[in-house]
């Protein structure tokens, strides 16, 4: 009896000790628990603070993003103007030289023609009034074979006529195409602009056929200076296409061709083709060939930036549009369609310097 008694009370004291024990463990689990409401209280607030930095940054990295392109678009512009004004003065600079010279020579030919005739005149009347003439005149005449000289001396003329005539048009076009005086929009003659266009590019196309199917087309209210230098960005790709095909072909007989084609389409847009039978673009750098700094010619041949612009002032300049379209190894073509008034367009304006 007396050992029950000593077992139940051995039990109540372990009951006692393992009551503490689980006492003690429930205020420690208790403790964690708060412990650890406050750790993800901590935590949650730790990813919000993430979460406000990363739409931070993402804002930052968008800001970024556009003031690199605004940066790029102005950077693009600057070069192009430097570009473009260093070749107008060059190309006024020497239309200038050129026009007083040309003057000279051309405002006196008509008095050369008016002097010739009137002394083949004379020499005429001479021989039929004094048919028999001294020897020493008939050797002399027979020397500098007389007849030949009275055939060939107005052929002569006629032709410095004609090649000054050349030279006052080419000396005209080019001062167009520099229009150093005319900023802002003007209305003119899109087929002029790239006749001009050509004349200053005529020693380039010493080898290359360029066939002209210039379509009817109204005054159109653009930037011409800028206008004429797309259309010289383009035609000087279609040079290096060509003499790039050249150098890749062993055979002799491939032709340099550039087809140029204007057209009215019929929402007050002119439409302008510009094609050649150079390399072409392979299709994967198809949609590259308009992006700023993207050239697949060698270091100091370009720069990249000739169709970037051209697009810049198509698009941006004018709400025109600009595409292009080719065959590897057969040939490109270029389309610009631009509004006859781009001013009544909603267009946006590049930025000035
Ligand atoms: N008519 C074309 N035929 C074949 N490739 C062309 C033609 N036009 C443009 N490209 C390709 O597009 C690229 C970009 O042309 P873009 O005129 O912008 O620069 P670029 O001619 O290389 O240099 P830059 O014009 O500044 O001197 C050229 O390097 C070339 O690979
Ligand atoms: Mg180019």
């Amino acid at each position: 009896m007396e050992n029950q008694d000593l077992q139940i009370q051995e039990l109540e004291k372990t009951i006692r000790i393992l009551r503490k024990k689980l006492e003690r463990s429930e205020k420690e689990r208790s403790q964690i628990e708060a412990h650890m409401e406050a750790k993800e209280f901590l935590l949650k607030q730790v990813i919000a603070k993430l979460q406000e930095s990363q739409q931070t940054l993402e804002q930052r990295s968008h800001d970024l993003e556009i003031a690199l392109a605004d940066l790029n678009a102005m950077q693009v512009q600057l070069i192009q103007s430097e570009k473009m004004s260093a070749l107008g003065n060059t190309v006024a600079g020497i239309a200038h030289e050129i026009n007083n010279p040309i003057g000279f020579i051309y405002g006196n030919l008509r008095y050369l023609t008016e002097h010739t005739q009137n002394l083949l005149k004379l020499l005429n009347l001479y021989e039929r009034n004094f048919p028999e003439a001294p020897a020493e005149i008939c050797l002399e005449r027979e020397a500098i074979d007389i007849k030949f000289i009275e055939e060939d001396l107005p052929k002569i003329v006629q032709s410095m006529q004609v090649g000054s005539q050349r030279i006052r048009d080419i000396v005209l076009a080019l001062r167009n195409f520099a229009r150093l005086d005319e900023v802002g929009y003007k209305s003119v003659d899109i087929n002029e602009g790239i006749e001009n266009t050509l004349m200053v590019l005529q020693p380039k196309l010493a080898n290359i056929q360029v066939i002209k199917q210039y379509g009817e087309l109204p005054l159109v209210k653009c930037a011409a200076g800028d206008l004429n230098q797309v259309f010289m960005n383009i035609f000087l790709n279609a040079i290096d296409a060509i003499a790039q095909k050249n150098t890749n072909l062993t055979t002799q007989d491939f032709a340099g061709e550039i087809s140029i084609r204007t057209q009215l389409r019929s929402d007050r847009q002119v439409a302008i083709e510009i094609a050649d039978n150079g390399v072409g673009i392979p299709t994967k750098v198809m949609n590259k060939v308009f992006d700023t700094f993207f050239t697949t010619k060698v270091v100091g041949k370009g720069t990249g930036l000739g169709l970037a612009i051209a697009r810049q002032i198509v698009a941006e300049k004018h709400g025109g549009n600009i595409e292009v379209d080719s065959q590897l190894g057969q040939g490109t073509t270029f389309t610009i369609q631009l509004p006859i008034d781009s001013q009544s367009m909603k267009c946006q304006e590049l930025p000035r310097f």
